[in-house]
């Protein structure tokens, strides 16, 4: 038995949560590897619609045990009011015991919301576009070797060490503010929130896998944001602060490289992204404008308005092969409807030269793409369930991708709903 894993190939909200949730029925364990509170994983079915932040999206599977692996950074507050939000829909996790928790997991402190919040005033206009929960700061403190972990709130001398690293962010943010703003509230709320992680089992998630996989159990491991964002390979420093490739799945599950099987990419029709940083197909313009509204691209946690842009197949390629995609698929097709024309980027001239990778040296202004224009479908295709009801156009598109990336369209989503994923094998 291996691993599946679940990522997103462009900038994140390709759709992961929609797809996780389609696929989850068959796998008997989900576990999220990466990210934070920023992932904002929606999903839709018999008419309802939810936003997982940090929960796996396996959740709504009643047969699927679901993990948040020791690679995710945990807001004690943000989880609590995540679970109880689930519970007045009907579904109570503490009941139902489908939710673990790796114990290697980091913890995010009110503290490195505050460092968030004055890192990203301190670049100014060179912000990240942090979604100021703390994650970045969380991580530093992961990597700095100085954090929390989720197994340390069992252990007697858990306030000492809370104490000592909140001591510790006090003197920077003394550094960066002139004071320390005052956090009695929510240093409150995060002794409930670390109060009630205690009532979920908190496991060593390694091993949790591989007894899972030495009993011949399916496991998906479902990323956040997308490869475009990975802190090494993204366009950096517009990135977010873990690894978000197929490598990530094996740090922060605990999975040795050979035990990973498909690796399922998902892309949408088009590009999107949040924040500052290098987006070579961006279209600001009217034809962004009506993907921002037919694609409703704001963001699910920060309300803000994406960006926009045709296809970017330079930036997938580089994607596929950083993941080792085996499979791919296609999301918000139905966002193309109405457009007369749809236009692909085949590659970039980079100061008059051909190049098909995204280059170290990046940045908008030394990067043209080149299109190739397709005729839109103008057909409605949200409510096709096979692919022989899909029109001429679109399977043309699709050929189009399919030979110019190498690799099958597995499914292609339609609709936000679970129902509308048309399976094109
Ligand atoms: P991040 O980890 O935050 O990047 O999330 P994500 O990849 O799960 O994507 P997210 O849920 O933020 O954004 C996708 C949005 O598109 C959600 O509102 C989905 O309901 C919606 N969606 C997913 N698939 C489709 C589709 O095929 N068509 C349409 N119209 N909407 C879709």
């Amino acid at each position: 038995m291996a691993v599946d894993v679940v990522l997103g190939l462009q900038w994140g909200d390709e759709g992961k949560g929609k797809i996780v949730d389609v696929l989850s029925e068959s796998y008997q364990l989900v576990a999220r590897f990466q990210g934070g509170p920023n992932a904002g994983h929606t999903l839709e079915f018999g008419g309802r619609k939810f936003v997982l932040n940090t929960i796996p999206s396996g959740v709504f599977s009643p047969n699927t045990v679901n993990l948040i692996g020791n690679g995710v950074v945990i807001d004690p507050v943000g989880f609590k009011a995540e679970v109880e939000g689930l519970k007045t829909h009907g579904f109570d996790l503490l009941t139902s015991g489908n939710l673990k928790i790796a114990k290697r997991a980091h913890l995010i402190l009110p503290t490195h919301q505050l460092l968030d919040a004055a890192s990203e005033r301190e670049l100014g206009t060179n912000k990240i576009g942090s979604t100021l929960k703390g994650i970045g700061p969380a991580y530093m403190d992961k990597t700095g070797r100085s954090g929390l972990r989720v197994g340390d709130i069992l252990l007697p001398d858990f306030m000492d060490r809370y104490q000592k690293l909140v001591a510790k962010h006090q003197s920077i943010l003394l550094v960066l503010y002139g004071e320390v703003p005052d956090f009695t509230d929510r240093e409150q709320a995060f002794f409930d929130g670390v109060e009630f992680l205690k009532q979920f089992a908190l496991v060593d998630a390694e091993h949790l896998i591989h007894q899972c996989l030495q009993e011949g159990h399916r496991i998906l491991a479902e990323g956040a944001q997308g490869t475009l964002l990975d802190v090494d390979f993204g366009t950096y420093p517009f990135v977010t602060a873990s690894t978000t490739i197929t490598a990530g799945a094996c740090i922060g599950l605990g999975v040795a490289p050979q035990k990973i099987g498909e690796v399922i990419g998902i892309f949408k029709a088009y590009c999107t992204r949040v924040g500052g940083g290098p987006f070579p197909t961006e279209q600001i313009n009217e034809i962004g404008e009506q993907l921002r509204q037919t694609g409703k691209e704001f963001g699910a946690v920060s309300g803000r308005p994406r960006r926009t842009g045709w296809l970017d197949l330079p930036a997938l390629k580089q994607a596929i092969l950083l993941n080792g995609v085996t499979q791919l698929v296609m999301t918000k097709a139905d966002v193309l409807d109405n457009f007369e024309q749809i236009n692909v980027c085949t590659h970039y001239l980079q100061d008059s030269v051909k190049i098909d990778y995204l280059p170290y040296e990046m940045d908008q202004h030394n990067i043209e793409p080149v299109y190739k224009t397709f005729p839109g479908w103008q057909t409605a295709i949200s409510s096709m369930s096979t692919a022989a009801e899909m029109p001429e156009a679109l399977k043309a598109y699709l050929r189009f991708l399919e030979s110019a990336l190498g690799l099958p369209v597995r499914y292609l989503s339609v609709g936000p709903d679970r129902m509308q994923t048309i399976d094109l094998f």
